[in-house]
């Protein structure tokens, strides 16, 4: 997609690895500037790095974005930097695996302070500033998990992307008078670390595909390109949607 973002700033989520890499990557080479935030120091500064080999601007910015100071410092310094924040992808995200039966309230909780939480806390820090500028577009990675279909032994995953699927609706009722989209994008399996540990199972991934009509799971890459959609002008006239990245697995 030929999509221009040169005078933008975008801030991506959990874009140490996976996904959320794969989107930083992507908007950069659209001539976007990028924040890539991530808890962990070391991946942030390589995704960082690898965008500015690659000739584009961007910088690493740790912090756990379920914590408010933490988001807050981290969107200020932003701004101070770059004076503008077009672009948030909350994509940051964690998935605890245990039955309802089983599951650690401690695993709940941080599942729910990282997935929705966080995505609450990024949007309204990034929602005043984009209320300033009378523009900006935000974009949710939930998952088919919290939309269509119930994942086994995810349930506070589930929980968190349903939760963010409504959060989307909601915030995309109240900023849109301020110029600011907000869309939910609902991948299917993807090829990342946080599915390493099940494709290595032939059972599962049988099952998998014999699901997906396409016949393959998902790259990072395929939901970053529907991101970079999302963030350009062809996309003006949608907001509060929550879209299905996943080869056909869910049909609507
Ligand atoms: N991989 C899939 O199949 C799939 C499917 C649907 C949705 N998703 C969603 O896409 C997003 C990215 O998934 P992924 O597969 O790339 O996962 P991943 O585990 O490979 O990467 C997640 C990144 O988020 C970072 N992170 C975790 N907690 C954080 C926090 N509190 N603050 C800042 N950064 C934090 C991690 O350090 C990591 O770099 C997640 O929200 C996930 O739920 C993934």
């Amino acid at each position: 997609m030929q999509v221009q973002l040169s005078d933008q700033v975008a801030l991506v989520t959990g874009a140490g690895r996976g996904i959320g890499r794969a989107i930083a990557l992507r908007l950069a080479l659209a001539g976007a500037r990028i924040a890539v935030n991530d808890l962990n120091p070391d991946t942030a500064e390589r995704t960082a790095r690898e965008i500015v080999t690659a000739g584009g601007a961007a910088a690493a910015f740790v912090a756990d974005v379920a914590n408010k100071m933490a988001v807050q410092m981290m969107i200020a310094e932003c701004l101070e930097r770059w004076g503008r924040l077009d672009i948030l992808v909350n994509n940051a995200g964690v998935e605890p695996k245990a039955s309802v039966l089983t599951l650690d309230e401690w695993d709940w909780d941080r599942t729910l302070a990282v997935n929705l939480k966080g995505a609450f806390l990024c949007s309204q820090t990034a929602g005043r500033a984009m209320r300033e500028q009378g523009s900006g577009i935000i974009v949710n990675i939930a998952s088919i998990g919290g939309h269509k279909i119930p994942l086994k032994d995810r349930a506070a995953y589930c929980a968190s992307k349903a939760g963010l699927v409504g959060f989307t609706r909601e915030c995309a009722r109240e900023f849109a008078a301020y110029g600011i989209r907000v869309n939910a994008i609902c991948p299917g399996v993807i090829e990342t670390e946080m599915t390493a540990a099940l494709r290595q199972n032939p059972e599962q991934m049988r099952k998998w595909l014999e699901d997906i009509p396409q016949g393959r799971l998902g790259r990072p890459e395929d939901v970053a390109e529907l991101v970079l959609f999302l963030c350009s002008d062809a996309a003006a006239y949608i907001t509060g949607q929550a879209i299905h990245v996943d080869g056909g697995k869910v049909m609507a």
